[in-house]
């Protein structure tokens, strides 16, 4: 039998394996010949079928009846996780639904390696849970049990950022100071390392990882924020009752931006208050239309546009979100300015981070060497310009924007399990 070494990264928006069992790192073909899988799971109705990845995103979109799932790394280590919600045949924990997730994967691990992998490196993320260690522990821990109920017996972690950097170390030809920005679908992770052709393989590195940061903010936090600002507006969000005391209840709009959150809104009592809402409202039109959006079940669709719009504006100024409705279909324009004041208290929070772990390492920006980045989000040009501004010596390394950290942790899994 080969001898071979496998890393998981169960992200918020994709996951990918890699796998090391010759001179170098490999991800393996997760879905339709890719090696990231979208993290989403979509329980159709219609044909009785749990689909993953593409499959599920497809099926959804095509209309099928059923139930998506997404972002569920981001339900870790809240109270949500023990949890149940409305599947086909009954209902089921958010934490048995990422353990169908993480089943799918180790079975597609397992049949690339024609064995049953019982040794796995974990990615996770600085922190799971902004200042809460308890919560944080615990997303960890669930993460490790349903790993261990899905077969997999030794099972370590490693930080997302640190096994991205260990993916590029791999490639370096002598020593730098580097600071890798993995920015994903949920959180926004740094690592200050010292990376070296010579000490690629020692088995302790603690010496050369000088720093970890991290803040549960990512790309899907950047959907919620432009949808609240652009998008929710147009159903009502910020207007008022008819009496102009009070603004209408936020919390059906905040579900609706919110991916995992979502499919609350289809519970059979929410169209019934939001009749009461609109009763109140003073734009009750406003209110007709979020009501028919819930109705129709669009809210996956319309947050998926929401996220394309938001794609579309690392590489555009103006980029449209079309609301779809029985009558008129409303079509808004958004431009790369009001992305960025919808989003702004987020990169400070983001650019304190990136301080925050350089003094922890205690280096300034103009020591950096290279900034690594990886993770869908990473491709904002926005961001990129804040990044320069504090490392401003630093060339600019791109990883691979989705494989970088599966990479790194199978590298690791060798290091670990060798
Ligand atoms: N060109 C782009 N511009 C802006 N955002 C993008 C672009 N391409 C992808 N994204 C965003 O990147 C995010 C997904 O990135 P990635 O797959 O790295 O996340 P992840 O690894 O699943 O999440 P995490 O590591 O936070 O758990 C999504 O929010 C997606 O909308
Ligand atoms: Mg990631």
């Amino acid at each position: 039998m080969s001898i071979a070494y496998a890393g998981i990264d169960f992200g918020t928006s994709n996951s990918t394996v890699g796998v090391f069992s010759g001179a170098l790192p490999e991800l393996i073909n997760l879905d339709q010949g890719n090696p990231e899988m979208p993290s989403a799971i979509f329980f159709n109705f219609e044909d009785e079928q749990i689909v993953y990845g593409r499959q599920a995103k497809q099926e959804y979109i095509r209309g099928d009846e059923g139930r998506l799932m997404q972002a569920l790394k981001s339900i870790l280590g809240t109270s949500l996780i023990q949890e149940k919600t409305a599947v086909m045949g009954g209902r089921m924990a958010f934490r048995d639904i990422i353990a169908l997730y993480l089943r799918q994967l180790k079975h597609k691990l397992d049949a690339h390696l024609n064995e049953d992998v019982t040794k796995v490196v974990l990615g996770r993320p600085v922190h799971f849970i902004d200042g809460n260690e308890t919560a944080d522990k615990a997303a960890q821990d669930t993460l490790e049990s349903i790993a261990r109920q899905e077969g997999f017996k030794d099972i370590a972690f490693q930080y997302e950022p640190i096994a991205a950097a260990l993916a590029y170390e791999q490639t370096v030809a002598q020593e730098e100071l580097i600071l890798v920005l993995d920015i994903g679908g949920g959180t926004a992770d740094f690592s200050i390392i010292r990376v070296s052709p010579d000490r690629r393989n020692a088995p302790d590195r603690s010496n050369d990882i000088l720093a970890n940061t991290g803040v549960h903010i990512g790309g899907t936090d950047f959907d919620r924020l432009l949808s609240m600002a652009q998008v929710m507006p147009q159903l009502g969000y910020k207007t008022l009752t008819k009496c102009g005391k009070r603004a209408l209840p936020s919390k059906y709009y905040f579900d609706l931006a919110t991916w995992q959150f979502i499919n609350q809104l289809y519970a059979p009592n929410i169209l019934r208050e939001l009749s009461e809402v609109r009763r109140e409202a003073a734009q009750p039109h406003l209110v007709e239309r979020l009501r028919e959006v819930i109705r129709a079940k669009d809210g996956h669709a319309l947050a998926t546009r929401v996220e394309q719009a938001k794609i579309d504006l690392s590489s555009a100024d103006i980029a449209t979100v079309k609301i779809e409705l029985e009558e008129e279909d409303v079509l808004l324009e958004m431009s790369t300015t009001e992305f960025r004041a919808a989003i702004d208290a987020s990169i400070c929070k983001i650019e304190q981070t990136i301080n925050e772990a350089l003094s922890n390492a205690g280096v300034t920006g103009d020591q950096i060497n290279s900034m690594f980045l990886t993770g869908g989000t990473t491709r904002i040009p926005l961001l990129r310009r804040h990044f320069q501004e504090l490392l401003p010596n630093a060339t600019i390394v791109e990883g691979d924007v989705f494989g970088a950290v599966g990479l790194g942790l199978a590298a690791d899994a060798r290091r670990k399990f060798a």
